[in-house]
């Protein structure tokens, strides 16, 4: 594991197991992301870290909106507008990444990947779930 990694704490939690196993598991891939580029064969390795992160958010994203939309369609909406932007700057950072190829991320991107992750957590899913799921 990189220095640069995330490490999961408990101040992250918003309270719902499924959902705080989840958010592992992208921080993982997060992670998986920031040691691809130090590796053998790192575009290649990059490449594959890049297109598994982006599935799973993608996937995390989607089961998120139907979740919330059972429960309280003008939160969805506000939720999934986010998610929408969220992941347009996970794209763009993507895109940069495999452009510049394997190398070991410079702090700013590791930074920003982490702010991503963890105000995204943090941010809006810790606004939104904890509400909604003692109203089910
Ligand atoms: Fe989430
Ligand atoms: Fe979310």
């Amino acid at each position: 594991m990189t220095e640069k990694a995330i490490l999961w704490s408990q101040s992250m939690s918003v309270g719902i197991d499924e959902l705080d196993a989840a958010h592992l598991n992208l921080i993982n891939l997060v992670n998986n992301l920031f040691e691809a580029g130090l590796k053998p064969g790192a575009q290649q390795n990059l490449e594959a870290a890049v297109a598994t992160l982006m599935t799973h958010t993608l996937a995390h994203f989607a089961h998120e909106e139907a979740y919330l939309n059972s429960r309280n369609a003008a939160v969805a909406a506000k939720h999934q507008s986010e998610h929408i932007r969220l992941f347009a700057e996970l794209e763009a950072i993507c895109q940069r990444l495999l452009k510049e190829g394997g190398k070991e991320f410079d702090s700013a991107t590791a930074a920003f990947l982490r702010h991503w992750m963890v105000s995204h957590i943090m941010g809006h899913d810790k606004r939104d779930y904890p509400k909604l799921a003692k109203a089910s």
